[in-house]
């Protein structure tokens, strides 16, 4: 047995741990479309159609200022990324599973986690997955007719939900902790998928990854989880083991998803990811790749995912 699979039948002691037959993705080719500036209101969702995609006419009649960014749904499926239309993926299933957990710990969770709604995705290194599964969940969950969700690129120094998502922006997260009196407004994309939105990393700027850890972030973040109670807001993060702002934005968190890479994390890689997280009510554990391990024991496109629930001992 493997060191990740003794991690994950540790977890499994107290919760399922569920997997998914491997399958092959293209890699992607087609080149960023660009967002559509101007003004947007969250989408109202048409009777009659459960996953709806937001209509130019829809969106000509949106007020406000966030930009509006029209998703390739087709880019997605190559990248294996769920996507709104509710057709059957395995992919889809498994965040079915994986999202369940996390709605109910934010919204009707028997113990009160203080900022429940504010969810961190990170791992302990690079290349886990960490994007690739941020994106997922942020999809399903917005696949639920009562959710909203915003999905924040916080791992600023290396962000890549604009090039999954095939869209162009410049301002984000960074460019908000450095000016507050930039409206939220105006940084947020709405997106043609029903009740998504994003929020870029922002323009680069040399001290990002301090600015993630910063008093401003911090005041942002509780700024996000009071104004939004009713919407969840996950946080595609830095990993935990290269530098230190992931952790300091983890005290923040209500929850934690943990991505291990079932093919290349080591049992004290998780360890140490993990025992930096323990401060926080909850931590969910995503197995990624599993079958890869399981099958193939090769690093490339396929999924499998794996994943076990369990509060941080
Ligand atoms: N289960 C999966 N199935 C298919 N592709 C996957 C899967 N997991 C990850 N990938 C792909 O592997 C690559 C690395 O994943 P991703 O970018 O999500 O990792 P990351 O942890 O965010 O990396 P970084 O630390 O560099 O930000 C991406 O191209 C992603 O689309
Ligand atoms: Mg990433």
């Amino acid at each position: 047995m493997s060191i990740i699979e003794k991690a994950a039948s540790k977890l499994e002691q107290r919760t399922p741990v569920i997997s998914a037959p491997e399958t092959t993705v293209p890699d992607l080719v087609q080149e960023p479309s660009t967002v559509l500036a101007e003004g947007a209101q969250s989408p109202l969702l048409p009777s009659g159609n459960p996953f709806p995609e937001v209509s130019a006419e829809q969106k000509a009649a949106e007020t406000g200022t966030a930009s509006f960014a029209k998703i390739d749904l087709e880019r997605l499926r190559h990248a294996n990324i769920v996507t709104p239309t509710g057709e059957y993926s395995l992919t889809a299933e498994e965040f079915r599973m994986i999202k369940r957990p996390l709605i109910n710990n934010a919204f009707s969770g028997e113990r009160k986690l203080k900022n429940s709604n504010l969810i961190m995705v990170t791992s302990a290194l690079p290349g886990d997955g960490k994007s690739f599964c941020a994106l997922n969940l942020a999809i399903s969950i917005a696949m639920e007719m009562d959710r909203t969700v915003l999905l924040v690129d916080a791992d600023v120094s290396k962000p890549s939900q604009l090039k999954l998502l095939g869209i162009q922006a410049e301002l984000g997260l960074l460019d908000l902790i450095q000016n507050p009196e930039l409206p939220l407004s105006e940084v947020l994309i709405k997106t043609s998928i029903a009740n998504f939105t994003l929020l870029p990393a922002g323009k680069p700027t040399r001290n990002a990854t301090e600015l993630l850890a910063s008093e401003a972030m911090a005041h942002l973040l509780d700024d996000l989880a009071g104004r939004y109670p009713d919407r969840l807001i996950l946080f595609d993060s830095p990993p935990l083991l290269v530098t230190t702002e992931s952790s300091v934005l983890s005290t923040h968190m209500g929850q934690v998803v943990m991505v291990v890479d079932a093919a290349s994390t080591t049992q004290p890689a998780l360890k140490s990811a993990l025992t930096l997280v323990q401060h926080c009510g909850y931590v969910g554990l995503i197995i990624n790749r599993a079958s890869h391990q399981l099958s193939l024991g090769t690093y490339g496109y396929g999924y499998g995912y794996g994943y076990g629930y369990g509060q941080q001992a």
